[in-house]
């Protein structure tokens, strides 16, 4: 399986501007085949759930620090795993989160399954994080899709057809593009164009590197999407 251009455009632009987060290989480190702590991919993106990255930081910092692994979190009070998420909201995250490292810890060995359907069978990993821990710990070519990615597959592909409804097209897009080595930096680029460059409102189209093969942009069309259903 070949990789496409714009896959190889967009992972030469992650190389220069992807933001340095403390869940990531640092910049000088990344190449094929090196990928961050499953424990740590996990954390981050069950605190990236419905809070921004900037407010996760300091908290994934603290956390990691307390508890860097698996089994030292399924073995913490749980008071304390609620104290130290206070602020972060949506308490049942964390409830979750406990309740996932002990499984982790119990029946797996204190190691995070390596397949999407292996991960979704834990307490609180859903079909995104799942997806997402498969393709960024463990190397696989799995479509992860998030708000970010809809916006810039609409845009990339002009799927004008209205949200929910285009989900299948924008996770086939994003499929499509997806690449057999650096899975998860791929994933992990989508998502940093979306916050950076690809923005919900005045698209910064002039500094991505996708503005070329961008059909909407070439439509004049690129903040309109994606669409919504009208409620
Ligand atoms: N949002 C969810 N997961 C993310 C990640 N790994 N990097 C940046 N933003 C994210």
């Amino acid at each position: 399986l070949k990789t496409p251009a714009l896959t190889q455009q967009l992972l030469a632009w992650y190389d220069r501007h992807a933001r340095d987060l403390p869940w990531r290989v640092p910049p000088h480190e990344r190449k094929v085949g090196v990928v961050p702590d499953p424990y740590r991919v996990w954390l981050s993106e069950i605190m990236l759930q419905q809070t921004t990255v900037a407010a996760v930081k300091d908290y994934f910092t603290a956390f990691t620090a307390k508890w860097p692994k698996v089994e030292m979190l399924a073995e913490a009070d749980a008071d304390d795993v609620m104290k130290a998420w206070a602020g972060l909201g949506y308490y049942s995250r964390a409830r979750n989160l406990k309740a996932c490292a002990e499984t982790v810890a119990r029946d797996h060995g204190g190691r995070f399954p390596d397949t999407e359907e292996g991960l979704r069978a834990l307490p609180g990993i859903g079909p995104y994080t799942a997806a997402a821990i498969a393709a960024i710990a463990f190397d696989q070519p799995a479509a992860v899709v998030d708000g970010n990615v809809e916006r810039v597959m609409s845009r990339l592909r002009l799927i004008e057809t209205p949200l929910p409804v285009a989900k299948p097209e924008i996770r086939a897009a994003m499929g499509e593009l997806t690449p057999q080595e650096r899975p998860g930096d791929f994933a992990q680029a989508v998502m940093d164009l979306g916050a950076t460059i690809c923005t919900p409102k005045r698209p910064a189209c002039a500094l991505c590197p996708w503005m070329e093969p961008c059909a909407a942009r070439a439509a004049g069309v690129a903040e309109t999407l994606p669409r919504k259903a009208a409620k």
